[in-house]
């Protein structure tokens, strides 16, 4: 078993860019699981797999291989070898992720995907549950969390939109969170042990050496008590 740092939150709360610089400060490795939601968003979406039937999606979610790369310093994510790294970072991919992760089929599918990977390295996970359900025996949980505002602002920002796009993304941010937060299986909530943080007025860096030092922490109270 790895040790496993969980990155739980809402989208546009900092969890990417935070759980990178984490990952890469601790020399482990940083694995996005709502990319894998939405590479099976987006696969899903292409067939013209409905959202109830559950055996289609199951099927996809075993046949498909997921992998994580980098290219110059970019993540890059392959379905069975296909780059979808730029497809499923669009607006509607969100929504897709958003609509078929809540599927039991698939999250349990997902999920079983995750912990094989948590089990064989050291990890950063970032995602909606991975302090809940995916690994609830984590080193130390994170729910990061910024005002609606913020987020949508980020989030129109890595979509390279202007101004304009804030309002838009506020009200794309306000109907997936709804949605996260209220479905059935896993929903988006904080686990009752997790430090919980709002990003709002923290920069990256600032968000980084906090959580650097929470690890640290823990790890040497496990190492002094071993
Ligand atoms: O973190 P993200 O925006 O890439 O996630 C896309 C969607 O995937 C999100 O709206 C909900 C879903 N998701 C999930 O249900 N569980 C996770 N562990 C990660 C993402």
């Amino acid at each position: 078993m790895g040790t496993v740092i969980a990155i739980d939150g809402p989208g546009g709360a900092g969890k990417s860019t935070v759980s990178r610089g984490l990952a890469e400060a601790l020399g482990y490795a940083y694995v996005d699981t709502g990319a894998m939601y939405r590479v099976i968003g987006v696969l899903a979406a292409e067939r013209g797999i409905p959202v109830d039937d559950e055996a289609a999606l199951a099927a996809l979610c075993d046949a498909t291989e997921i992998e994580f790369g980098e290219r110059a310093g970019v993540p890059v994510v392959t379905a069975d070898g296909r780059d979808l790294s730029r497809a499923i970072r669009t607006a509607e991919a969100a929504q897709q992720a958003s609509r078929y992760s809540t599927v039991p089929a698939v999250r349990e599918r997902l999920v079983a995907k995750q912990r094989a990977i948590g089990a064989a390295a050291d990890v950063v996970m970032e995602g909606r549950d991975i302090g809940t359900v995916v690994f609830p025996d984590a080193l130390l949980k994170v729910f990061l969390d910024a005002s609606p505002r913020e987020r949508a602002r980020r989030r129109a920002s890595e979509l390279g939109g202007g101004d304009g796009e804030v309002d838009r993304m506020a009200k794309e941010i306000s109907e997936r969170d709804q949605r996260d937060r209220s479905r059935a299986h896993s929903p988006l909530r904080a686990a009752a042990d997790a430090v919980e943080l709002d990003t709002t007025t923290l920069s990256i860096d600032e968000v980084v050496a906090k959580l650097l030092e929470m690890v640290h922490r823990r790890l040497g109270v496990l190492a002094s008590s071993s």
